[in-house]
């Protein structure tokens, strides 16, 4: 396993594994890696036969204030995950890197980045887009691996994608859950022992609000209302928000079917939770 820290390296190389033949599986992260990555590293271990990561805490998707500075960080920890999943190379370049003096292009998936997480995180997903669009030209993978638990950024990755023709496949892949149901996330390392336990409440509400459709309840109202009173219940939870809307476009609404997502997100004293399901799936 290699670690490059520069750009040009990393493209001559890419380029030099293509130009072989070779099918580059690529996983990005912002590193502190858990049970979720480790589930797409496998993946693309199966599927490619280079397997590159990036662990990058990219600051450009960061509001002012959020929580840049404590993003947990644990690198020794994360190559030593990334050995164990059969990583070929780890990718992880300084800001100054990405961003030199400058630097002052950005993507904006415009519709995609308005709802949900897009409302109380204005230029997270032109952030997210913009990295996600500079590591495809450095790292020029075949196939590209995203957790479901983002499911906003995946869906504005995948349009990212289609619309600017880049030429990469990108998969999906499911949540990873504790075996409580909390699903994985860096930030839970934020969570003291209380707020992880009113935590629960979020998948304690996809599950119930999934059993509610599978039993034919389709009024997004009073899915909505049942939601509700699963998180109101926890008095250490502030509800950012709960919504039901189309898993493609996600615009909000009125009746459910199997194409609806049922997304929400959370915080637990200052840890923004998020979580999701999309009803007509198996999970
Ligand atoms: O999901 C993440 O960890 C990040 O948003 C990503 C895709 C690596 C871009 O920084």
């Amino acid at each position: 396993m290699k670690i490059i820290t520069s750009i040009t390296e990393m493209q001559t190389i890419a380029q030099n594994l293509k130009r072989e033949g070779n099918t580059i599986a690529f996983v990005p992260t912002m590193g502190f890696l858990h049970e979720g990555h480790a589930s797409l590293l496998r993946e693309g271990r199966n599927r490619g036969n280079i397997l590159i990561l990036s662990l990058f805490v990219n600051p450009i998707q960061f509001g002012q204030n959020e929580d840049l500075d404590r993003y947990p960080r644990d690198a020794e920890r994360d190559c030593r995950t990334a050995a164990e999943c059969g990583v070929d190379f780890i990718f992880m370049p300084e800001a100054t890197e990405m961003y030199p003096q400058g630097f002052q292009t950005s993507i904006n998936v415009r519709e995609l980045s308005k709802p949900l997480c897009g409302t109380a995180r204005p230029g997270h997903f032109d952030g997210v887009a913009t990295v996600v669009a500079k590591l495809f030209n450095i790292v020029m993978p075949d196939l590209a691996f995203f957790g479901r638990k983002d499911y906003q950024q995946l869906a504005l990755i995948r349009r990212m994608v289609a619309d600017l023709s880049i030429p990469v496949s990108v998969i999906g892949m499911p949540i990873i859950r504790e075996s409580d149901g909390l699903a994985m996330s860096s930030r839970n390392a934020y969570l003291s022992p209380v707020e992880r336990k009113s935590a629960l409440a979020l998948s304690r509400a996809i599950h119930d609000i999934r059993s509610l459709y599978v039993s034919g309840e389709r009024s997004i109202e009073t899915l909505r209302r049942k939601a509700l009173t699963i998180i109101l219940q926890e008095p250490l939870l502030q509800i950012d928000y709960l919504e039901f809307c189309n898993e493609h476009s996600l615009q909000p609404l009125t009746e459910a079917t199997d194409d609806t997502l049922f997304a929400l997100a959370v915080k637990a004293g200052t840890t923004r939770l998020i979580d999701n399901t999309v009803l007509g799936e198996k999970v």
